[in-house]
């Protein structure tokens, strides 16, 4: 009877206990997951908390055991050969039934083959059965991917997964696989130190504003400059190479910009166009945001602006130094750091005040000026920004003006607060749209609208940099309240995970890209970030090679995120590439888009993209990425999908050097990939 007790108890107890052969899934160690958000649950599903996770359950079935995740989401479990089967039932958990953003999908891979996937799974869709043979398999990567749509409401179920093994035993687990280190290597050439003219071959104003256009020169100093056919308005400083004036009326002028000093000289034929469109090609400078964030100051900005000069990033076409937010006054604060900025928003007239670290505006727009630089300011059509400084909300038409007598060419102009206002949480005296009243996105796209017609309104260029992440479809729209560029998603950091999230998923903007009108995927994060406490940036040297060349392929804004005064050998090689730089500021101002993807290479799990763009002069810059942890070699012949035909010549951008001609009916490139790095060439039609 006692015995009988004991065994019911333990049944009781342990009712789920694994036979000797089965090894539970949920039961290993699943800290290590990384996923896209919130965190990987036993037995629930995936959720911000712990405690808000629901069971297990696909298309209403409920399931007792197995993990409940989000996609992307790696796990590495370390099998050695131990583990005979792996099985799971799998699909999109219940707790987000019926969304139609849910697009999930499983992957099993075993020492890089790839032994299942689920195809792409939604919600509402009965579970599949994965069963596998993992013999002999030592690592075996359980993916979840986003099926390439984001990974909103994207919660996926590992359903009664377990692996079959001999012996009972538990596996060790690990997080997603890194690229073998690799240290810092450049594939910058030299300048040389004879004139070269580097930077856009075109530029663009409105009649009437004043005109600054520095030329981009590297070559030993002293330098001569000259320009020759300048239209009546403009004329060059030869010792600045500064380009200033005005122009009264709308017109195209071809102009020959040249450079001398004792080594020789040089030209370079150069475009102003004078119309109604500014930004012909992507913005290119720095941002305070993700090095300083809360801690910018006047003096900080000035040794940007220095730095920008001393650097030698002037001579390869750096031009904007932009403050981003806390300029302005903060509202009360118990934050130690920001009493110094808890001071009134606004004068007795309405007009924004900027902060104590801030004492004059003019002032330091004037010193960023007279460097041959320009100077960029951050407002939120809110309340308040993101920071819970002083917004522009009811004072848009004042702040531009104040903008603009203060010298800004740049505005970033943030939605932040605004949802109070489209939410009607805080009154709407001008009533403007608000979200309930409106079967459209014209709540969205109205505080745009009334910036930028004040912008314009202004007697200075100012370009208007979109930041509302990306909501609302934004690249149909941006240029129509007159913004040249426009934020893509939420901020970018220095991981791996998110320049690949953000960076490779920009497709959709493409066909709106244009001189003038620009995707922004966000600022560059090479060098020392750290928003507020800089450090040397997390990603690899290959990453930091995949972040500039797709950005300069995506024409994307290049806004230099770091601390400037920490500028090393390498982050400067990523940063004056002229090759890789006019990519980014060809004058056709196509974004690249994904041309071709390889999935698999000689049987080996791979995810090579190749990204194409086409450029003003015929050519075609390339980019074949490697997103994969292995360095990855193939012989590349579908010249097709790159549409290109006959003979081409190959030049490899980062190392300014040409290295092949090629049939592209019969000859193959072989190309040998980094992991997490990239390839960047630029294809021409060969003569014959
Ligand atoms: C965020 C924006 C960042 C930065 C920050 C300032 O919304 O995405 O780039 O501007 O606000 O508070």
């Amino acid at each position: 009877m006692k015995h009988i007790t004991i065994i019911v108890l333990l049944v009781g107890l342990f009712p789920l206990v694994a036979s000797a052969e089965t090894v539970w899934l949920d039961d290993l160690n699943l800290k290590p997951i990384v996923q896209g958000w919130g965190k990987a649950q036993k037995n629930k599903c995936a959720a911000k908390n712990p405690e808000e996770g629901k069971p297990l359950s696909i298309a209403a079935k409920r399931f007792e055991r197995g993990v409940g995740t989000v996609a992307e989401s790696v796990l590495n479990v370390h099998l050695n050969g131990e583990a005979t089967a792996f099985s799971a039932q799998v699909g999109a958990d219940d707790c987000k039934r019926g969304s139609t953003r849910t697009s999930i999908e499983f992957f099993v891979i075993g020492d890089g083959r790839m032994l299942w996937r689920s195809g792409v799974m939604r919600t509402n869709e009965a579970a599949k059965a994965c069963e596998v043979s993992v013999a002999g398999v030592k690592q075996l990567l359980l993916k979840v991917g986003d099926a390439e749509d984001g990974d909103n409401d994207d919660f996926a179920d590992w359903a009664d997964a377990k692996f079959e093994t001999a012996t009972a035993k538990t596996f060790q687990t690990s997080g997603e696989p890194v690229p073998a280190p690799v240290a810092p290597y450049i594939l910058t050439p030299a300048a040389p130190p004879t004139p070269r003219i580097n930077g856009a071959n075109v530029f663009g104003v409105r009649p009437g504003s004043p005109f600054l256009f520095t030329i981009p020169a590297t070559g030993n100093r002293p330098m001569e400059f000259s320009a020759t056919n300048l239209p009546s308005g403009l004329s060059v400083n030869p010792k600045t190479g500064r380009i200033t004036g005005t122009l009264p009326a709308k017109g195209e002028f071809i102009v020959t910009l040249g450079a001398k000093n004792s080594l020789g000289s040089a030209e370079k034929r150069f475009r102003i166009v004078c119309g109604d469109t500014i930004a012909l090609t992507p913005p290119m400078g720095w941002n305070s945001w993700n090095c300083f964030a809360h801690a910018v100051s006047a003096e900080k900005v000035k040794g940007a602006a220095d730095a920008m000069v001393r650097s030698g990033l002037i001579n390869h076409g750096w031009s904007y130094i932009n403050i981003d937010d806390y300029w302005q006054n903060h509202i009360p604060t118990d934050e130690k750091d920001l009493q110094d900025l808890v001071r009134p928003f606004r004068d007795d007239k309405g007009f924004i005040v900027s902060n104590a670290r801030f004492p004059d505006m003019k002032g330091l727009a004037d010193y960023v000026h007279d460097l041959g630089l320009k100077i960029g300011i951050y407002s939120s059509p809110g309340p308040t920004t993101c920071g819970k400084c002083a917004g522009s909300w009811l004072h848009e038409e004042q702040d531009a003006q104040t903008f603009a007598q203060w010298g800004f060419d740049f505005l970033k102009y943030d939605w932040c607060s605004y949802s109070s206002v489209t939410d009607g949480t805080v009154p709407n005296p001008l009533n403007v749209p608000v979200r309930k009243n409106s079967s459209n996105d014209d709540h969205a796209i109205h505080p745009f609208k009334v910036m930028g017609s004040f912008l314009r309104d202004q007697p200075r260029d100012i370009v208007f940099s979109l930041c509302q992440y990306g909501g609302h479809d934004v690249w149909k729209w941006g240029a129509s309240v007159n913004g040249n560029s426009w934020r893509m998603t939420g901020d970018v950091n220095d991981s791996w995970r998110s320049v690949k999230g953000i960076g490779f998923n920009q497709d959709k903007a493409a066909p709106f890209a244009k001189p003038g009108n620009w995707t922004d995927p966000d600022m560059l994060i090479v060098g020392w970030v750290g928003w507020g406490r800089p450090h040397p940036t997390s990603l690899t040297p290959d990453e930091q090679y995949t972040h500039i060349s797709l950005w300069s392929l995506m024409a994307a804004p290049l806004l230099i995120g770091s601390d400037m005064t920490k500028l090393d050998d390498f982050t400067l090689s990523l940063l004056t590439n002229d090759e890789v730089l006019a990519v980014n500021q060809d004058e056709l101002g196509k974004q690249a888009t994904c041309v071709m993807k390889l999935s698999e290479i000689r049987g080996m799990v791979a995810d090579v993209r190749v990204y194409e763009k086409e450029l003003a002069d015929g050519g075609h810059a390339v980019g074949f990425f490697n997103l994969g942890t292995e360095p990855v070699s193939l012989e590349f012949n579908d010249f097709a999908k790159l549409h290109m035909s006959g003979k081409q010549t190959i030049r490899d951008l980062w190392r300014q050097q040409n290295i092949a001609t090629l049939d592209t009916v019969k000859d193959s490139l072989p190309l040998a990939i980094p992991a997490h790095g990239v390839l960047l060439y630029k294809f021409i039609t060969a003569k014959n």
